[in-house]
């Protein structure tokens, strides 16, 4: 078999055998193919799409392409959650101590960001000290131990995912169903959950920008789901304006501190709740909505869910101080306020404009190798539906230099657009399992 030949066929939109994708996989994960011959397969695929059986079985070659993790002496009902990805969603930080303070495992793998996406992997990494790095042993432990832990693909875990979502951020080929929905599903495959929860985001700050492509990614997940006899949830949620008020490594993890003191955006508590409620229901744990309801804001308002997120940090090697007085995160040396010129109603806070500003500030990477400024970033002072009076502030642009300052205050004035009625917003659109 030759890569040539694969290449080739894709580039025909010809489907690939089982045995071209496994050779694929292989080869690439030891490092035989190269990085250039595999973006140009990957933007074949990107081009020409993939068939169900193609996905399926790109998915399965990704899964084995390192170890599959077996949790089964720890419980058979570890409920595992993924996002497709937004701007601002520091959903797990906040989602994952409330399961797991409610005596539900949480064993969860992160990603780093993507595209214009941010990763959990890169928010924990701002908690001095956090590694996100532990062997399986280490993360078993944890799990056993104090019922969470949050990591990083480590190197044998779906290593092949691991390098082919790198190389796709950088090559511009990160919004394709086929490759976010064998890119997740191999990894839950690997880590062995026996349900998972997916919030597939859809909007301008999201990979699926339109309801129709969403609901083929949710739709194309389940499928896998239940092909690998994992219990499988979609939630498709909002990702036209950021979620919450923060965008940025540091930023997010003090807003997610603040949240589990119940502090939290409207849209984050209701993207929140929802996905725990999904998780409850399949962990077997509670399937009436409103008890659900209850026990959640009962381990927020006792503080049980930050306690368990500072257990987390402590267990990981992060710094709990910073938790506890997140002042002490690092502040980025320019902070300016993004001021209106008019008044009005916000409409629009383009979450994919703020994405951008965002990547250009430092948040995430442009180049596989580039390292990430964890104090950058932006607040939002008014979101949509907001009322805003001529002269007051929209946000607060956090960057590391007075020219990337400029550049990101004229582009989230850019992402605003006001006009003369309150718009209402819908965080939740449906619920596919
Ligand atoms: N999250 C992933 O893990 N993979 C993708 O491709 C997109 C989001």
């Amino acid at each position: 078999m030759d890569i040539l030949d694969i290449i080739e066929n894709k580039k025909k939109a010809k489907e690939l055998s089982k045995e071209e994708i496994e050779y694929f996989i292989k080869k690439y994960t030891s490092g035989e193919i190269t990085d250039y011959q595999a973006a140009a397969l990957i933007m074949a695929i990107c081009i020409n799409g993939m068939t169900q059986s193609e996905i399926l079985n790109l998915t399965i070659s990704m899964a084995h392409s390192g170890d599959i993790l077996d949790l089964s002496d720890i419980s058979n009902n570890i409920v595992d959650k993924h996002s497709t990805g937004g701007v601002g969603d520091k959903v797990t930080l906040i989602l994952m101590p409330i399961i797991a303070s409610l005596g539900i495992p949480v064993a969860k793998m992160s990603g780093r960001g993507l595209g214009i996406t941010g990763g959990t992997a890169d928010k924990l990494e701002s908690i001095p000290g956090y590694n996100t790095n532990l062997s399986i042993e280490e993360f078993k432990n944890n799990v056993k131990e104090i019922g969470i832990s949050l990591m990083t693909q480590t190197l044998n875990l779906a290593p092949a995912d691991k390098k082919i979502y790198a190389l796709r951020d950088c090559i511009a080929c990160t919004n394709s169903i086929p490759l976010i929905a064998s890119s997740i599903m191999s990894k839950k495959i690997a880590s062995g959950a026996n349900s998972i929860v997916l919030d597939v985001t859809c909007g301008k700050g999201s990979f699926m920008r339109n309801k129709q492509d969403a609901r083929r990614l949710a739709k194309m997940m389940n499928l896998i789901g239940k092909w690998a006899k994992i219990k499988t949830s979609c939630v498709l949620t909002n990702m036209d304006e950021p979620l919450g008020y923060s965008v940025g490594n540091n930023l997010e993890v003090i807003e997610a501190i603040d949240a589990l003191k119940g502090n939290m955006a409207k849209d984050v508590k209701e993207v929140v709740m929802n996905l725990a409620i999904q998780i409850m229901n399949l962990a077997n744990f509670q399937s009436n909505t409103f008890e659900c309801k209850k026990r959640i804001l009962e381990v927020i308002e006792s503080g049980k869910a930050l306690e368990k997120f500072k257990e987390l940090v402590k267990k990981q090697g992060g710094d709990v101080s910073y938790i506890e007085n997140p002042e002490k995160f690092e502040k980025a040396p320019i902070i300016t306020p993004v001021i209106s010129e008019e008044s009005g109603y916000v409409e629009k806070l383009d979450a994919y404009k703020v994405g951008k500003a965002g990547l250009e500030l430092g948040i995430g990477r442009k180049e596989k190798e580039d390292s990430i400024d964890s104090r950058v970033g932006i607040i939002f002072n008014k979101k949509i539906g907001d009322k805003v009076k001529k002269d007051e502030v929209l946000a607060y642009v956090h960057a590391n230099s007075a020219e990337k300052s400029i550049e990101c205050v004229d582009a989230i004035k850019e992402a605003y657009k006001l006009g003369n009625k309150k718009i209402a917003k819908k965080n939740i659109i449906e619920i596919i399992n």
